[in-house]
């Protein structure tokens, strides 16, 4: 794990996004400035701070990693958040804040880790009547997917399912869809794996003797070239629905 956290230390986004797709997240909420909000995964911020700018409201950003939350304070006080942005380092299984704390759940990239469901129903409590979630979540695009896509993730998150069976689960969990997108290419190329092949460069040379960073990163190479080879077939899709 610390040679996974050393890796993305310095990448602003740990996971594919943009501010453009976090707003549109947003507006399916139906409430453009909910009052108060929980963010599980923060990382360094990338969507945390657009909240902030978006909502001009209480942002609480929840991550296991400690360096990942203090850049994110440098970045909110550089932006003049210092105010509406809360640290908070937790584990987002067991989040410690009272039942109907928050009015909106945020998550981008991070729920796989807990899986959808478990995450979902892990959240729902946190959220008062008529409260919202939006999580990003890795997802099949198609029903047959090639067997390179389908086998590696098999191995890494034999979880991964399709979009009607997200919201199905949505339902399940206490929530009423109220919309989803699939997150476009470039979300993935220039917003992610861009900057992460550029660090896999510095990060191969800073562990040059250590054979587990050099697996560390033929792993990510090799994540990034099965998307360019069949990122069709699956891709992060928003999910939004309201407590019910
Ligand atoms: C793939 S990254 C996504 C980060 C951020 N949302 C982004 O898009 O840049 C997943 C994040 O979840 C955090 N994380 C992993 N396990 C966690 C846990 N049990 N509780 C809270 N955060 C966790 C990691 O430290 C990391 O910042």
């Amino acid at each position: 794990m610390s040679l996974l956290f050393s890796l993305y230390e310095p990448l602003f986004r740990k996971a594919p996004g943009s501010d453009r797709s976090t707003r549109q997240a947003l507006l399916l909420t139906g409430s453009p400035r909910p009052s108060k909000i929980i963010e599980f995964g923060c990382g360094s911020g990338a969507a945390t701070l657009v909240l902030a700018a978006s909502t001009e409201t209480a942002v609480t950003a929840v991550d296991i990693h400690q360096s990942f939350l203090a850049d994110l304070k440098r970045r909110a006080a550089r932006a003049g958040f210092s105010g509406r942005i809360r640290t908070c380092r937790a584990d987002m299984a067991a989040p410690p804040f009272p039942d109907g704390s928050f009015n909106l759940v945020w998550s981008e990239g991070a729920i796989y880790l807990m899986g959808f469901e478990s995450g979902l129903k892990r959240w729902r409590r946190l959220l008062r009547p008529g409260g919202c979630v939006a999580v990003s979540e890795v997802t099949w695009l198609c029903t047959n997917p090639p067997l390179a896509a389908a086998d590696y993730w098999a191995a890494g998150y034999p979880a991964m399912t399709t979009i009607q069976s997200n919201l199905a689960t949505l339902r399940s969990c206490g929530f009423d869809p109220l919309g989803h997108f699939t997150l476009p290419p470039e979300d993935w190329s220039e917003n992610f794996y861009r900057p992460l092949e550029e660090r896999l460069r510095h990060f191969r040379t800073e562990h040059a003797t250590d054979p587990d960073a050099q697996t560390l990163a033929d792993e990510e190479e090799r994540e990034i070239e099965l998307w360019r080879n069949h990122g069709d077939s699956y891709g992060y899709v928003f999910y939004v629905g309201r407590a019910c």
